[in-house]
């Protein structure tokens, strides 16, 4: 049986190779519709979107229906990619953890996760005054570039990495895990007076 320091290095091995294949403009696999992964890849398209649209009006705050485009993207990040977000946190990455123990990609995404919510917190801060505070696009603008930095990783890298090291079992672990955290989040989001 293969001991830990061959596991490590298949890992590092499926690592570089699938850097290399996102290097080289993308990754094709096919993935089965009820797979966990394609279900954040659709989370992030959804997020992207929402990301241009609150730089178009991050980019032009002056405009009238800047206030309202933007309020509607920070409702939208606080809410589902944080969801989102908690979700990779609690099913993708303890099982890529296992795979690759640190220090592997795991620890960078939770921190960047982390940096994420600080400057989010920081944009919500900003825009419950109206006018918006001075510093409002500044913030916001790295929030953006922040998350489709975060994005472009997980699905270039990260996403074909775990389809790569993950077993069929894992991904239906991680499948369960991620349908009972919706439950839970949708629960919550329905009560939020329950604490
Ligand atoms: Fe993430
Ligand atoms: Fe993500």
């Amino acid at each position: 049986m293969p001991g830990p320091f061959h596991g490590s290095v298949l890992a590092m091995h499926l690592l570089v190779s699938a850097v290399d294949q996102a290097a080289k403009g993308g990754v094709t696999m096919p993935v089965p519709m009820d797979n966990p992964i394609l279900q954040l890849r659709r989370e992030h398209d959804e997020a992207l979107a929402v990301l241009d649209r609150l730089e178009g009006a991050l980019h032009d705050l002056a405009a009238p229906e800047a206030l309202v485009a933007v309020q509607r993207a920070v409702e939208f990040l606080d809410e589902e990619v944080r969801a989102h977000n908690q979700r990779e946190e609690e099913s993708l990455f303890p099982a890529l953890e296992v795979a690759l123990p640190p220090p592997g990609p795991a620890a960078a995404l939770r921190s960047e996760h982390r940096e994420f919510s600080k400057l989010l917190s920081k944009l919500k801060f900003a825009i419950s005054q109206i006018p918006f505070s001075p510093g409002t696009g500044e913030i916001g603008l790295a929030a953006v570039d922040l998350l489709r930095r975060h994005i472009r990783k997980e699905n270039g890298i990260v996403f074909p990495m775990a389809q790569q090291l993950l077993s069929a079992e894992e991904m239906s672990q991680m499948k369960r895990k991620m349908e009972e955290l919706i439950e839970d989040q949708e629960a919550a989001a329905a009560t939020p007076w329950a604490v």
